[in-house]
């Protein structure tokens, strides 16, 4: 049987409540796809909406980010306890949008994935050069440094994704190859095997302009778990062929 993989798409600061039927539609058609398990990510004002509008369904639901405390004096800031009390079974750390458009630190993410365990949520934590970085030959040490510092000891208990999203792929239409995943893949399953042990729960995921197109090719690397979307999934016409790249 093929291997399931965890098509996740990430809408980002995009979706009002006209955008459910959308939501409804990849439900309804994801049903076709038992080898994928899908899920979706949208702005935390619409977490609770969509929660009630696909209960029943098999989409799970996450959030984009979390802080790091569980409650407090935080203006503007949401909770991981208030992720799950919405319907969020996952939460999105350390995107490379938070990253650079918020400058948090790879501590930071920790504190944020520690802080989604306490709260039963199932982190995805994303690592990733920029184009720079790649030019100057710093791919390898920026990603070690990532994972050194953004993962926190307790995932070693726990089932997490890390999603490997080069900068300069995220939005532009230009995907890593698959030489440029595998090489960070194998980077990150080595670190996880040193930091946790063999039998580590952690599933590796690739972000960064996965599209209709090139969906299935990503899928079908070795040892993917699956992709983290971002534009592609705004629309049922573009995420379901993504998802159907799973089958
Ligand atoms: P993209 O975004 O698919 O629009 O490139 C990916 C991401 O931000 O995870």
């Amino acid at each position: 049987m093929p291997q399931t993989h965890l098509i996740a798409g990430n809408w980002k600061m995009n979706g009002l409540k006209s955008a459910l039927p959308v939501a409804q539609a990849i439900a309804a058609r994801s049903r076709n796809h038992p080898n994928a398990r899908v899920a979706l990510f949208p702005p935390a004002t619409l977490l609770p909406l969509m929660a009630e509008a696909l209960a029943g369904s098999a989409i799970i639901l996450g959030g984009q980010d979390c802080h790091h405390a569980d409650s407090g004096a935080y203006t503007g800031d949401v909770s991981a306890a208030m992720l799950k009390d919405a319907g969020a079974q996952m939460v999105i750390l350390g995107h490379s949008e938070r990253r650079h458009g918020h400058l948090e630190p790879c501590a930071l993410v920790a504190r944020k994935a520690q802080a989604a365990l306490r709260a039963g949520l199932e982190p995805i934590i994303c690592i990733g050069e920029t184009l720079d970085q790649r030019q100057s030959g710093l791919t390898r040490q920026v990603l070690e440094r990532q994972l050194t510092d953004s993962l926190p000891d307790e995932l070693g208990r726990a089932a997490f994704h890390v999603s490997y999203e080069p900068v300069w792929a995220i939005g532009t239409g230009l995907a890593a190859t698959d030489a440029q995943i595998e090489e960070a893949f194998a980077l990150i399953r080595a670190h996880l095997h040193r930091r946790f042990g063999p039998d580590f729960v952690g599933h590796l995921l690739y972000g960064g302009s996965v599209k209709p197109h090139n969906a299935r090719q990503i899928l079908a690397l070795p040892g993917i778990s699956g992709a983290l979307v971002g534009g592609a999934s705004l629309t049922a016409e573009d995420f379901m062929p993504i998802v159907a790249g799973a089958d």
